[in-house]
């Protein structure tokens, strides 16, 4: 539209005017900006979009805002505390039975950390113990899915009424079931030898975080 206008401008007075060419230039370059904006908003929108949708990784403290009788809980459990194992002098007897040196330092040993660590090398995941502390250990997302795009906005207080089905669409695990658990609990581990079984209703309820009843049913739609 902008341009539509200057060329009009430009062919009622021709060129050899020198306010003309200064509006011409004026012109163009409105024109050239407005393009530019737009173009980063479109592209910060899609990035938004895509950040949502397949990555997004929050955090467990943006859970706790709303969770924090399920936050308590699994704060105790061992797997909130599992980025500490790789630690030179944790677990030691472990660590000697699978193999592994315990005096070495496996904090930044890239076997370990995709286990470890929540959403490790995804966007919002962890990055490093220095980078992205609140990432360490297997948090909230690392179950539930990554909250970038459902915690607080189709899941929210003000309206608590949601369908499980929409919270899913914007990228909610639950329930969490024994697939997502074998994403860890399988035998790229170096703690998960032959034989190895997963009994899902028995660790579900020993390690994961006490369950408390929701007020509201979410399976309606
Ligand atoms: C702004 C508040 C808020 C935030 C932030 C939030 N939630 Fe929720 N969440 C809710 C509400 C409200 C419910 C429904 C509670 C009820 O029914 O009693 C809910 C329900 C759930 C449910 C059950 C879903 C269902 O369909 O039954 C899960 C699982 C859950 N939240 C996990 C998370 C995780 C993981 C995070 C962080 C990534 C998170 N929530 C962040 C408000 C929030
Ligand atoms: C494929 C995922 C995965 C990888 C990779 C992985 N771990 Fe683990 N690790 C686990 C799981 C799951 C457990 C718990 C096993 C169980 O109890 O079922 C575990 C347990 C452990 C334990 C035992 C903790 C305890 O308290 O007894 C230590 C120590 C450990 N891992 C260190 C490491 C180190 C060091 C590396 C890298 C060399 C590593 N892990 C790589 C998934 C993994
Ligand atoms: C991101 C990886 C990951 C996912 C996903 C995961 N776990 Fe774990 N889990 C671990 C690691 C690592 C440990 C070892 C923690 C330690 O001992 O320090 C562990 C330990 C546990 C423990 C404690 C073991 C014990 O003997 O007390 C239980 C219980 C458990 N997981 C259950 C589950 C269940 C149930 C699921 C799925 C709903 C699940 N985990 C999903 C990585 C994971
Ligand atoms: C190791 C996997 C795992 C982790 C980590 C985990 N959850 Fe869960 N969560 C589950 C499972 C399994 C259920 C129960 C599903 C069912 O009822 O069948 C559940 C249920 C829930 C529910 C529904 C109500 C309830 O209490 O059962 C909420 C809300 C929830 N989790 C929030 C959280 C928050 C917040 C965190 C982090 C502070 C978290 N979860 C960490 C596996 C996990």
């Amino acid at each position: 539209m902008t341009m539509q206008g200057a060329n009009a401008e430009v062919e009622r007075d021709p060129l050899d005017d020198k306010d003309n060419r200064t509006l011409e230039k004026m012109w163009v370059s409105v024109f050239v900006l407005s393009g530019l904006a737009l173009g980063a908003v479109y592209l910060a929108a899609s990035r938004n979009h895509n950040h949502g949708q397949h990555l997004g990784y929050t955090g467990p403290d943006r859970c706790r805002e709303c969770h924090g009788a399920q936050f308590a809980s699994w704060a105790e459990t061992r797997m909130a505390g599992s980025f500490d194992v790789l630690r030179a002098g944790a677990a030691t007897k472990a660590k000697e039975v699978a193999g592994l040196d315990p005096d070495a330092d496996y904090t930044h040993d890239e076997e370990c950390l995709p286990c470890h660590t929540t959403g490790y090398g995804l966007v919002g995941g962890f990055v490093s113990i220095e980078a992205t502390p609140h990432m360490a250990g297997v948090t909230c997302e690392a179950c539930h899915g990554p909250g970038g795009r459902y915690a607080g906005t189709v899941m929210n207080a003000e309206d608590p009424t949601f369908a499980t089905a929409e919270a899913r669409a914007a990228g909610l695990i639950y329930p969490p079931t024994q697939p997502v658990c074998a994403g860890c609990h399988n035998d790229d581990s170096p703690f998960v030898g032959m034989g190895y079984q997963f009994d899902y209703t028995q660790r579900v309820k020993a390690g994961t975080h006490e369950h408390f009843q929701l007020k509201y049913d979410h399976r309606s739609e």
